[in-house]
């Protein structure tokens, strides 16, 4: 629990080019250990997207230093960047399940970059039962309820047994009560395995499963307590 898994420094980042260049996130620093949940949030445009993705090896670094478990994702070339990525479970907002294949397959197909995983028919309805999809296994996408979709996406993140997972406003999509529970089945069973968590959420009502929050305000890291800005490596 206290190896970081995730350390950056001095993280600036702008959009556009010239005039129109806008600086959105302002040296963001600090770090995240090994089975941490933490909660990035932060009013619309604030950063919280922009941030996730550079983290994620989604988005070129401009400036300032990412290490993600041991790598450098500063000029690093694509073969280390997509190394980077296969280890870490992505859900966004939006499900990005692949509609013609059931929720069986939407998982096996990630995996198909997973040799190291054995029988991966069986892990794949192991975790589907484990997020409460048990009898759901072989529907399409569009017979499952939003709730359902997410955590079908849940599961695709935590099949491959990823140490970490970026999550972009999984719960955006439903109501509250939804939400939660998806949320919840995510802590549970990521803690069970171990994984490190970075959910990014404005939704106030899911901060308490954090064990850390990063607030984010026009690209600043804001109203931290001095313990947690200390935990972070920010003192
Ligand atoms: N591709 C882009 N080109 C130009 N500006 C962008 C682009 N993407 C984001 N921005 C700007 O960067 C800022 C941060 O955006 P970002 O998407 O990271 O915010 P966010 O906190 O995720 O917001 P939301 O809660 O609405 O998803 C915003 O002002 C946004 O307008
Ligand atoms: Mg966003």
């Amino acid at each position: 629990m206290n190896s970081p898994i995730l350390e950056f420094k001095d993280v600036s980042y702008s959009f556009g080019e010239g005039d129109l260049r806008r600086q959105v996130l302002f040296s963001l620093t600090g770090k995240v250990d090994a089975g941490e949940v933490v909660i990035v949030t932060g009013p619309s445009g604030s950063g919280k997207t922009t941030f996730l993705t550079l983290i994620g090896a989604l988005r070129r670094l401009q400036e300032g230093s990412v290490r993600l478990l041991g790598w450098e994702l500063y000029g690093a070339p694509p073969k280390v960047l997509r190394e980077a990525r296969q280890n870490i479970g992505f859900i966004f907002q939006a499900h990005n399940l692949i509609s013609s294949l059931t929720a069986h397959q939407n998982l096996i197909m990630g995996l198909r970059l997973h040799p190291e995983i054995e029988s991966p028919s069986e892990a794949a309805d192991n975790i589907l039962d484990q997020v409460g999809l048990g009898d759901h296994l072989h529907k399409f996408p569009h017979q499952l309820s939003g709730g359902q979709r997410q955590r079908v996406a849940i599961a695709r993140a935590l099949v491959m047994r990823p140490r970490v997972i970026l999550a972009d406003e999984p719960t955006a999509s439903l109501d509250s009560k939804a939400g939660r529970v998806v949320v919840e089945k995510l802590h549970e069973i990521a803690t069970r395995q171990g994984t490190t968590i970075l959910l990014v959420t404005y939704d106030p009502r899911i901060l308490d499963i954090a064990d850390r929050v990063l607030a984010l305000e026009d690209g600043h890291f804001v109203g931290m307590t001095i313990g947690e800005a200390g935990q972070a490596g920010l003192l």
